[in-house]
């Protein structure tokens, strides 16, 4: 398979003063098709590392960040950065990639097919009937004209997927999406994920704190590393293959 994300020798810190939090990835590189977890504990970079991916923050430093996707169209993305192109970083965002974060970040006045639909409407996208079976496999399709506020927390992360993937994005970002859901629910909810992830072929890259259930998921993980350098001054975070 196609290598999507290539990255090499990326840098972000979270510096004041001089102190505080660095992430490096010294090369990694996600193909196509890939199921992929970031594990580590809390403040080690996940969500900074997957900002990064979402096109949502830029690195500090980089030899090389680029996306592929489309057409086989390689995207240097840290140049796009470098030459403040935020336009066309948006553009990359909305077309190819969808995120579900911790919390689902559902809108709460909009109704739960309306926040669905939503992706779709801001690419100008026809009404898809597809959308409708994925709600189904997601088993909320007896919810669609629901606020997201009567929803159980499981089924707002059920929409939330439901949400990313309506606009067939290539690849598929979670922030800790079954974190605050009980293990049973959180492990349904990931199967499902992991089947319609695999039927539309689509890379999903995935955060998580829990080791067990990613290891039973079978997923490729990046495995992190912390150090503390500078005189205990800053926390550094390494993650490899
Ligand atoms: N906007 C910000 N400004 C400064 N520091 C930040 C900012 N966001 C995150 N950090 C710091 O960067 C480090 C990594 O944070 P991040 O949110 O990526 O960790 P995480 O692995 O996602 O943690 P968690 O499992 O708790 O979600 C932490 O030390 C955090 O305090
Ligand atoms: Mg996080």
């Amino acid at each position: 398979m196609s290598v999507i994300y290539s990255l090499k020798n990326v840098v972000k810190s979270r510096l004041v003063d001089g102190a505080g939090f660095r992430l490096r990835i010294p090369s990694v590189e996600i193909r196509a098709q890939e199921s992929i977890a970031l594990v580590g504990h809390s403040g080690c970079g996940k969500s900074t590392l997957l900002d990064m991916l979402a096109l949502a923050l830029h690195p500090d430093a980089a030899d090389e960040f680029s996306l592929t996707v489309g057409d086989n169209e390689v995207h240097q993305i840290d140049a796009l950065w470098h030459k403040k192109k935020q336009n066309v970083l948006a553009k990359i965002r909305k077309q190819h990639i969808g995120y579900v974060l911790q919390q689902g970040g559902l809108l709460p006045y909009l109704t739960v097919r309306e926040n669905i639909d939503l992706p779709r409407m801001l690419m100008n996208l026809p009404e898809d009937d597809s959308t409708r079976s994925i709600a189904r496999v997601m088993g909320i399709h007896r919810q669609l004209d629901k606020l997201p506020g009567l929803l159980s927390a499981g089924e707002r992360q059920r929409v939330a997927f439901t949400r990313a993937l309506s606009h067939r994005p290539a690849i598929l970002l979670a922030d800790e999406p079954t974190a605050s859901l009980d293990p049973i629910t959180a492990r349904k909810i990931m199967a499902v994920v992991m089947e319609l992830v695999k039927g539309l072929k689509i890379t999903m890259i995935t955060a998580s704190h829990d080791w067990a259930h990613v290891y039973k998921m079978d997923l490729r993980s990046l495995h992190q590393q912390a150090e503390v350098l500078e005189n205990g001054n800053v926390y550094q975070s390494t993650f490899r293959d």
